[in-house]
């Protein structure tokens, strides 16, 4: 007999916590990027980036080693790290190169670990002297005053001279700096690729998750040291001087891609590039699939809930979908708020009846807020003024002008946004959806959130609130 007493979470919210290879789907993504094709996953907050770093890394270490986590980075050393011969966009292009590779051979030290060779012997030795470990921490290789350079079978060479050493922050060496990082890069990437292949890996992987933890408010600096960062990986990536695949593969936020632009940007996205989409069949999927591991073998959707229809004959799935943003993150919460409103009852087997969705309504709110919260303010930290104006239409569908009167008035002095860009940003990040004229004369609401190439129509006039219903004020919402 299914009852939901015997569970007490559906899992936590973040992959970092959650024992998420217990349950984890298989989606469309792990094809794409174990194909090798894919420089850059791009999902919004949630939408499962780190589930996937941990499948890779965690299932397939041999191939996959270690991630590489830029969680409390320090942006601002590396930052001074400029290659002055490269133009603006490439200035960063030469440094992270020589961090990938530093990273690459710590890695291959790693899985080579019960081999021995001559290239593997010298890597080692290159390692230990510089950092005096195999493993050194990602945040502290490029902040060194020096690297030696030891063990390599090529020596690093500038016009024909080789390089005994690096030296960083010097000022009379700033102009060679970018030649130096770049043959010294050089020098690791050709034996880590030599290594690689002597170790019969086919491919490998470098998985590189959390960029965002330092990069929500993007400087200039910022910006060139993201574009470096992936300009590095795809010449690595493509490199045809190397030996073995290196395939490295950066995780980032959505709204963090769409603040940078450079020449070979489009061509990313469009020929390298994965989107973490989800919808009802396979969000539908990754409940039964924790369903199972929790419950038992043959638990589905319909054995955990009365199959009762909600207000509007929808089903208590497509109630609660409606109510996130189609990210696993957010269905995990609804459904946990739902389980704690579940306990409190006594009916044996536990069930869930309509009151659990409706009750955990309140609770959820508060977490989407503080979800999108962390999306939106290093954007627009008077987003709840847009917020403000929509719930005092009173009604989930307004007209933009009747929003635009509103938000004058309630538009606080810091402010910058005037009410047609906070229109255009609550339409970014979801919040709102327009009504589009479909074919055969009927229309329906486009949100971003369900389809992601529907820009902003700046013409639209009219327009749905969300019916996640974040808490500001009283939109009446069924
Ligand atoms: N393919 C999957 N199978 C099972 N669970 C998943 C999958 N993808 C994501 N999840 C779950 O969804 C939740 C959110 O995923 P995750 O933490 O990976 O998001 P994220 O994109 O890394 O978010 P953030 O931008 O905040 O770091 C976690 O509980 C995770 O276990
Ligand atoms: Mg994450």
């Amino acid at each position: 007999m299914v009852t939901l007493r015997d569970i007490t979470s559906f899992g936590e919210i973040a992959a970092e916590d959650d024992p998420v290879l217990d349950y984890f789907l298989t989606t469309d993504a792990v094809q794409d990027i174990q194909s090798g094709k894919i420089l850059l996953v791009l999902g919004r907050k949630g939408s499962g980036k780190t589930a996937l770093v941990k499948h890779f890394t965690e299932t397939q270490p041999a191939t996959h080693g270690q991630p590489l986590s830029l969680r409390s980075y320090p942006w601002e050393a590396h930052a001074a790290l400029v290659d002055k011969g490269a133009s603006v966009t490439e200035a960063y292009v030469a440094s992270w190169r020589l961090l990938i590779a530093i990273r690459l051979a710590s890695m291959v030290t790693d899985l080579g670990s019960s081999k021995y060779t001559d290239t593997l012997k010298g890597l080692q030795a290159f390692l230990m002297e510089n950092f005096g470990t195999l493993k050194p921490e990602t945040k502290s290789i490029l902040s060194r005053p020096k690297l030696k350079v030891v063990g390599l079978s090529i020596d690093p060479k500038i016009a024909g001279f080789s390089l005994g050493s690096i030296t960083f922050g010097d000022p009379a060496k700033e102009n060679v700096l970018g030649l130096e990082l770049d043959s010294l890069a050089n020098s690791i990437l050709n034996d880590v690729s030599n290594a690689i292949a002597e170790l019969d890996i086919q491919k490998l992987h470098l998985h590189f998750d959390e960029l965002d933890q330092g990069l929500d408010l993007l400087d200039d600096t910022k910006k060139r040291m993201l574009i470096g960062l992936i300009l590095a990986a795809r010449d690595i990536k493509g490199s045809s001087q190397l030996r073995a695949n290196i395939s490295p593969i950066i995780y980032l936020r959505t709204d963090i891609w769409e603040q940078v632009s450079f020449s070979d940007k489009n061509k990313i996205t469009r020929s390298s590039t994965v989107r973490l989409r989800w919808n009802e069949k396979t969000l539908k999927e990754l409940i039964e699939s924790r369903l199972k591991s929790k419950l038992g073998e043959c638990v589905k959707w319909s054995n955990i809930e009365d199959g009762a229809k909600m207000r509007g004959s929808q089903g208590k799935l497509q109630h609660m979908l409606a109510r996130t943003l189609l990210r696993p993150r957010d269905v995990i919460q609804f459904l946990n708020e739902a389980l704690k409103v579940a306990h409190d009852r006594n009916d044996d087997p536990l069930v869930f009846i309509n009151d659990d969705f409706n009750t955990c309504r309140e609770q959820y709110s508060e977490y989407l807020k503080d979800e999108l919260a962390d999306e939106i303010d290093p954007h627009w930290e008077q987003w709840t003024d847009g917020l403000r104006a929509c719930s005092k239409t009173q009604t989930i569908t307004f007209q933009k002008e009747d929003f635009l009167k509103n938000y004058k008035k309630i538009r606080s002095k810091d402010n910058m946004l005037d009410g047609e860009a906070a229109l255009e940003q609550l339409y970014r990040f979801s919040i709102i959806g327009f009504l589009t004229p479909s074919g055969g004369g009927g229309s329906s609401w486009t949100f971003r959130y369900s389809d992601d190439n529907a820009g902003w129509d700046t013409t639209a006039s009219r327009l749905k609130v969300h019916s996640c219903r974040i808490p500001e004020g009283s939109m009446a919402v069924s």
